[in-house]
């Protein structure tokens, strides 16, 4: 077994226990709707469906990436269905393992399973700074037939990785040739410790299609490497780093403020509809989940079916409750901060 194929199977059990979970807050709990006692709307008429990049989602969510191209690849096939079903949009997990052994590509190809949902390739940014070009971003999203190719950014986690590529010297302008180079859009995003304000306006200004911020307040990805290492320093640095991170909600309200034309991705802690429906108000145009659909998948299929309905009541209550027939009026309703 490959050390990429055996680091992703060790993500995938890790991140479903207690070891990966971020001792900071991602938020959402320091806002609240104003409920509206009289909605004037009936419940059935709520609509939360939305359109990103020309696909409609039932909902403004996706499942964010994860995996692919480890033993667990069902995985990816099992929350393609979810996704299809629900009428959520998807990310596969990073396709490098798929370009340096195409016998993994199967795992990442999702649209037999999913044909018209919105999907988004994935390669981590600082490959760029490691051999790989526009030629490779082209492939993995070609390889899929992606809406779109996410970048993600994780310096953290390369740190306390085993032979991590920590060399983040020079991407921005590499990003920039990425925009200029692709026909599909690009999307940058963080793995759980959130894009500020400066440098979404810097990925803004090299021509990224939208950000997803992955912000603090559920993964710990130094607790992930941790739980990975056999080396005391490397685990007692990582231990210090469990509640690192910009918090979701402020990533959400510091780059909207700065936004001009990209689109915001909310990701990072998101557990219930109530979450989506705060994102959307406080600027996101859509929003991510990922360890819990990856805790509800590992447990059964139906598990999993049953998170993504109670997500959209929990949204389609959250809308009604503050009167908002569809996402457009969502993103205009009063969210209130707890004192
Ligand atoms: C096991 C695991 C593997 C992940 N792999 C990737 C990846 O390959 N590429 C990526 O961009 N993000 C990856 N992520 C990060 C998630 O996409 C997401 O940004 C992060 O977990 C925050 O969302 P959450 O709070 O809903 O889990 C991974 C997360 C987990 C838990």
């Amino acid at each position: 077994m490959s050390e990429i194929e055996r680091r992703k199977k060790d993500h995938i059990s890790l991140a479903v226990g207690d070891a990966a979970r971020s001792t900071a807050d991602s938020g959402f709990e320091k806002y609240r709707f104003e409920h509206n006692a009289l909605p004037e709307i009936d419940f059935t008429d709520v609509d939360a469906s939305t359109n990103f990049l020309g696909r409609k989602l039932k909902i403004p969510l996706i499942i964010s990436a994860l995996t692919g191209g480890s033993d667990r690849e069902k995985i990816n096939r099992n929350l393609a269905g979810v996704a299809n079903d629900f009428g959520l949009g998807m990310a596969v997990g990073s396709q490098r393992i798929a370009l340096e052994d195409r016998s993994f590509e199967d795992s990442f190809k999702i649209r037999r399973y999913a044909p018209n949902i919105l999907l988004f390739a994935n390669l981590g940014a600082v490959q760029l700074n490691y051999g790989y070009s526009a030629e490779e971003c082209k492939r993995v999203a070609d390889m899929i037939e992606a809406d779109a190719l996410v970048l993600h950014l994780n310096p953290l986690q390369e740190v306390f990785q085993v032979d991590g590529n920590v060399n983040f010297s020079g991407l921005l302008k590499k990003i920039e040739k990425i925009c200029a180079a692709l026909k599909y859009p690009i999307i940058v995003k963080e793995v759980g410790y959130g894009i500020s304000a400066s440098v979404a306006k810097q990925l803004q200004n090299a021509g990224v299609y939208a950000t997803d911020v992955a912000g603090a307040g559920s993964v710990s990805w130094s607790g992930i490497e941790s739980g990975r290492s056999g080396d005391i320093v490397v685990k007692s640095a990582a231990d210090a780093f469990c509640g690192w991170g910009n918090p979701t909600v402020e990533c959400i309200k510091s780059v909207a403020e700065i936004r001009k034309n990209m689109k915001i991705i909310a990701s990072g802690g998101i557990k219930t509809g109530v979450d989506i429906a705060k994102s959307i108000a406080l600027g996101a145009d859509l929003c991510g989940s990922a360890s819990d659909f990856l805790r509800k998948i590992m447990i059964s299929h139906s598990d999993c079916e049953n998170y993504a309905e109670s997500l959209t009541l929990e949204l389609k209550t959250a809308m009604f409750c503050t009167g908002c027939r569809n996402i457009h009026e969502l993103k205009k309703a009063k969210l209130l901060k707890n004192e």
